[in-house]
This record gives structure tokens, C-alpha cells and sequence, in this order.
């Protein structure tokens, strides 16, 4: 979604906007822009386009590139098609702005400032700019101050005031903004990613508070124009983006890169043979005392959520539930303070997400986030974190997130187990055993992916698509449907295998491709069955099964054996064979895997 750059220092700020707004890339976007601020002559110039970075690279090619100071954006189109004119920057006057967020009431701003005249494109933007621009009468805080009163919605904007020279402003509501400092001068971003090497610390500007970017300092106001001391936080990733390796795509390095995150999340929870929670202070109490558990959380988050629901049902015996965030708050969900909320997200700014979140803590809940992205704002929102390792993912379809987020809940359940009893230490040693051997049969999948591409060639005609499972086997295809039409643009249906007969069995035709997996010993026998009844129509069935499960004398287009470990971690090695299938699919078709259509890395909105 929707990507904010701000730079203000000794560089060319042109050079340095295009470099951010590509490392913004990764988000989903359908147009940029940028504008620049010369403090000299005061001269603002304004480029955008709908397109990619490269597009609005070449459109300022020969401009001369001396101005310091400006700001630049992706879009991802809300309100208004993708056109030149509706790309950020918008300017109204002396406002220059880019905004990421939704304003809801720009409609009404339109009839109380009388904008309709003046206003050129269809944006909800181009009206705060207006907005901003009758508000101001020479002072930014005041502008900004009486501006934000005015909107309603989610919205992080970056102003230049053409009549001030060397000073970036920014305000946010929800929408995330983070900010930067170095030697060669100040940043700010709607995300870390996009402060690259600039940043070892980098701040998360609170809301409603005013910032201002000068070319060797950052300062904080609240509306009252108090200072508001900024709080740093230290990267402990590599933001240089080491590019993609020796791989055509990101998706391709972070499938393979699964073994080592899975590790490095693992690490420092396992003390002398023991889950040990202290560094991420979740304590044992909540764990203990609650009698509840629902995960929120968006897409792959919320398919990591399905599979610690049976790891919690079968180890802890108590019941759990799992809801998609946007969804969460219409349900009106049965929320008290003896329910533990874990809301799970990769970025840690899906929108919605955070909205369940505050839903359930405003009656009560405890929370724990599990979230990949440091002080990301669900990270901030929860009363506990447990941070991921996966390092930064940049392919949009999520991949060592997903696999990293089920060590980290895996984890959680078992130190759940233990702290209530369930677990005595032997049965904690066999769980960790099992664990920890993840990576290791994550890695013998990955071994084999020149198998796996063989297996996707004969899916790549396909136009419909279905996997068939039961129990965990059909959560762990309901990631792998998601991913393969997420990147393939095949139309693909996780279905629990025996609910097909009621009604979908009439969409199989002959070589309809169907994927089944089969991992669970006491499943085996009933989804050996259901596959009968899909062959018997004509399905090609593509079999991925537990190495040591015995399949008769049986035949499928194609099978791949999964390294054998307890029932209920055959989710890591059947992931990694379901991420090659839909990753080689894609490949194969040509497609740009790593940013497929219509897609954005951070949901933004609702
Ligand atoms: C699919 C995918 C999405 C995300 C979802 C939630 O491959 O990546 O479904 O899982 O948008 O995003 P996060 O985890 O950032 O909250």
C-alpha cells in the first residue's frame, strides 16, 4: 500500500527519494511521485506519474538535481483510478503533501471548504491538501493543528510549505511513520525498510504529534507545541538489502532462507533444554490464568493462527478461536479479561488487525503480538511481544513469516502446557525435540526443489485449481491454496476434503488439478479415500504424503515424499513443498512472483 519517503540533508534529495520509493517497492503500488524543495530560490518541483519507480526515474532524468530537501510516494489506488494526476504529490497553493491512509469525510471537507472548483483530481489527498493550504496562514503547526481536527480516518501525511525552506512536516493518525538520522541528514518513511543504510536507530513518530525534519536534527511537538522527547529504537537486521543472491526472486531466497530464521527464532527461547519466554517478557501468569485464547490476524497471519488452534485444542485441551480481524469486531466476539488474544502479523501495520486488537483490549483481553516488524504499531498496541526472526521478507507472498510465526506460537503453546501442568519435563524434552528438528527437514524439502518444479510444470494450463485435506492437513492447504493463487492467477479452493461431496465435487473435471496432502496417521485412511473419489473423476492428483505412509498399490500424476516427523509438525516440511509448488507455477507462467497484481505487502487499510 501506499509508500511515504521524506529526505532532508547534503544529497541530491531526488537521487536519494527515487532510491527510497524503490526499496518501498516491495509494499504493492501503481503510480509514484515526488516533489523537491530548493532552499535557495524556494522553487518546488513537482514529478509524478502512474507507473513504476523506474517510470518516474526516467521522467526526471534531466532535471538538474541540486535541491536537499523533498519528498516522494507510492501509491496504491483507494479513492480515484491510477492516472498521472492522481499520483502523489498533491499541492493546493503553498501545501505540497503525500498521504497514506484513508480520509473517510473528504467528501464532506469538499462541501464545507467549497473545494469542489479548485480540486483536480478524484483523491481524498488533493482535499486535505486544500484543506491545509486555507488553514495556513504562515504557521505549519497551526495549519497542521486545526487540519487534523477537521479529518476523520486513518492518515500519515509528509508536508513541504513552500514558503519554508529546508523543513519537511509530518503529522499521522494510525498510519504509520518512522524517522531517521545520520551524518548525511534526515529521514523519515511509513517504513523501516525504506531508510535503508541511513538507519541503525530510527524512531516511530507518535500520533497526533507535530514532526519536523530539519536537515541535522528531528523534532517532536504535541498540538500544543511542547517538545516531545524522541524515542529510538535499534535495528538489529540488515537494512542494506542485500538483494536477491543468486536467486531470480525475493520468494525464491526467503523459501530457502526458512531453515536459518526458523533457528535464529528458536534460539533465544530454548535455555538449557527449556521454552523460556523472560526475553520476550510474556509472563507465566497469563498463560496460566486465562481461559480463553483467540488469534486476529490477516490472510497468511490467520492460516499460522488455524494451525496453532489444533496444537492448542489437541495439547492444552481448551478451546481457541480463530478469526479473520476484519471481520472479528462485527461478530460481537465473547471477549473478557480471562482471554488471550494473540494477534498475528508479519508487518505489524495490517490495519484491521490492529483495529481487533484494540477491540479486544478495550474489553479486556490480555494480548501477546507475534510480529516480525520492531516496533511496528501492533507490536506497540499488544501488552506482549514475541518478535520473529524471519529478517526483512520482501516477495509479497509471505513465506518465512508464515514459518517463523508457527515456531513462535509453537513455542508459546508449549511453554502453555507446561506452566498449567500439562507438560512435565519429559513431555516438554520430546516436544522441543521434535521442534528444533524442523529446520533440518524444512532444509531436506528444499534439497529437493528441482523435484518440486518438475510437479509445478504440469500445473501450468491449469485454470482452476483445488487442494483437498482434512483436520491439519487442510489448514496447512489453505496457506498453500492462498499462495498459489496469490502469485499464479490460478483460481485455487482449499477444501476439507470430506466436505466436497456436498456440492464442490461437481467443479472436478478431467485433469482438474487437485493437490492432496496427506500427514496425519489418523486422517490417512479417510483422505486416501476422498482422493479416490476425486480420481474417479477425472482429477490428476498431485500427492504429497508422509514418507513412511504406506499408499497401497495406488496411482497419482505425481507424488512427493515428506520427511517423516510428529503429526503435528508436518506443517514445516509440507509448507516448504506447497511454497515451491506455487512458487515454480508462477515462474514458469512468466509472472512477476515477487509482486503480483492488484497485491500489497502492508494492508494499510480497511
Ligand atoms: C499472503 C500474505 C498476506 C498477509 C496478510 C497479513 O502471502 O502475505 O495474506 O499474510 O496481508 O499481513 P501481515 O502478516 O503483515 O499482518
Amino acid at each position: 500500500m501506499c509508500g511515504i519517503v521524506g529526505y532532508n540533508g547534503k544529497n541530491s534529495v531526488t537521487d536519494q527519494l527515487l532510491d527510497s520509493l524503490e526499496l518501498l517497492e516491495y509494499r504493492g503500488y501503481d503510480s509514484a511521485g515526488l516533489a523537491t524543495l530548493n532552499g535557495t530560490t524556494g522553487k518546488v518541483k513537482l514529478r509524478k506519474c502512474a507507473g513504476r519507480v523506474r517510470d518516474l526515474r526516467r521522467i526526471c532524468q534531466s532535471d538538474k538535481k541540486i535541491s536537499t530537501c523533498g519528498i516522494g510516494h507510492t501509491r496504491w489506488a483507494t479513492h480515484g483510478g491510477v492516472s498521472d494526476l492522481n499520483a502523489h504529490p498533491h499541492r493546493n497553493g503553498d501545501v505540497i503533501l503525500v498521504h497514506n491512509g484513508i480520509i473517510e469525510n473528504y467528501e464532506e471537507l469538499k462541501d464545507h471548504f467549497m473545494l469542489h472548483k479548485e480540486l483536480k483530481s478524484q483523491t481524498d489527498t488533493e482535499v486535505v491538501a486544500a484543506v491545509l493550504n486555507r488553514l495556513y496562514k504562515g504557521d505549519p503547526h497551526e495549519a497542521l493543528r486545526k487540519a487534523v481536527q477537521y479529518l476523520r480516518g486513518t492518515f500519515a501525511l509528509v508536508v513541504l510549505f513552500a514558503d519554508q525552506p529546508d523543513t519537511i512536516y509530518a503529522i499521522r493518525n494510525v498510519s504509520p511513520i518512522v524517522a531517521a538520522y545520520n551524518d548525511n541528514g534526515t529521514m523519515l518513511a511509513s517504513d523501516v525498510a525504506a531508510l535503508g543504510a541511513t538507519a541503525e536507530k530510527y524512531m516511530v513518530v507518535p500520533e497526533y504529534v507535530i514532526t519536523e525534519l530539519h536537515k541535522n536534527e528531528i523534532k517532536l511537538f504535541d498540538l500544543e507545541g511542547k517538545p516531545v522527547e524522541p524515542e529510538f529504537i535499534t535495528i538489529d537486521w540488515d537494512t542494506t538489502r542485500d538483494g536477491k543472491g543468486n536467486y531470480p526472486f525475493y520468494m525464491e531466497k526467503e523459501i530457502m532462507e526458512q531453515p536459518d530464521a526458523l533457528k535464529a527464532t528458536m534460539e533465544q527461547r530454548i535455555v538449557d533444554g527449556k521454552i523460556d519466554l523472560s526475553s520476550d517478557g510474556v509472563p507465566d501468569e497469563i498463560l496460566k490464568s486465562c481461559e480463553r485464547v483467540c488469534v486476529v490476524a490477516c490472510g497468511t497471519a490467520m492460516h499460522a493462527g488455524l494451525v496453532a488452534k489444533a496444537l492448542v485444542q489437541s495439547k492444552l485441551g481448551m478451546h481457541m478461536a480463530v478469526e479473520y480481524a476484519s471481520e472479528f469486531m462485527y461478530e460481537d466476539p465473547v471477549i473478557d479479561e480471562k482471554t488471550l488474544v494473540l494477534a498475528i502479523s508479519q508487518s505489524g501495520e495490517t490495519i484491521d488487525t490492529l483495529e481487533a486488537l484494540k477491540y479486544a483490549r478495550a474489553k479486556g483481553a490480555k494480548s501477546i503480538a507475534v510480529i516480525n516488524v520492531k516496533g511496528s504499531s501492533i507490536a506497540r498496541e499488544s501488552d506482549y511481544v514475541m518478535y520473529t526472526v524471519a529478517g526483512p521478507e520482501i516477495a509479497v507472498a509471505s513465506t518465512k513469516a508464515y514459518t517463523t510465526q508457527l515456531i513462535a506460537l509453537f513455542l508459546l503453546v508449549g511453554r502453555m502446557a507446561k506452566v498449567r501442568g500439562i507438560f512435565d519435563d519429559a513431555a516438554e524434552k520430546e516436544f522441543l525435540g521434535h521442534l528444533v528438528s524442523a529446520p533440518e527437514k524444512m532444509q531436506q524439502v528444499l534439497d529437493q526443489k528441482h523435484d518440486i518444479h518438475k510437479i509445478a510444470r504440469g500445473m501450468l494450463d491449469a485454470k482452476d485449481a483445488f487442494m483437498i485435506g482434512r483436520g491439519l492437513d487442510y489448514s496447512i492447504l489453505l496457506e498453500g491454496a492462498l499462495k498459489l493463487k496469490e502469485i499464479s492467477y490460478i483460481h485455487t479452493e482449499a477444501y476439507a476434503s470430506g466436505e466436497l461431496k456436498h456440492g464442490t465435487i461437481a467443479l472436478i473435471t478431467e485433469n482438474t488439478p487437485v493437490v492432496a496432502t496427506v500427514t496425519q496417521s489418523r486422517l490417512k485412511d479417510k483422505e486416501l479415500s476422498n482422493i479416490r473419489e476425486v480420481q474417479s473423476r477425472g482429477a490428476s492428483v498431485i500427492l504429497l504424503v508422509k514418507e513412511d505412509f504406506d499408499l497401497a498399490d495406488a496411482e497419482y500424476a505425481d507424488v512427493f515424499m515428506l520427511p517423516a516427523m510428529a503429526d503435528e509438525f508436518m506443517v514445516f516440511p509440507a509448507s516448504a513443498a506447497l511454497q515451491l509448488l506455487a512458487y515454480y507455477v508462477s515462474m514458469d507462467k512468466g509472472l512477476d512472483v515477487d509482486k503480483p497484481r492488484n497485491l500489497a505487502k502492508v494492508v494499510t487499510v480497511e
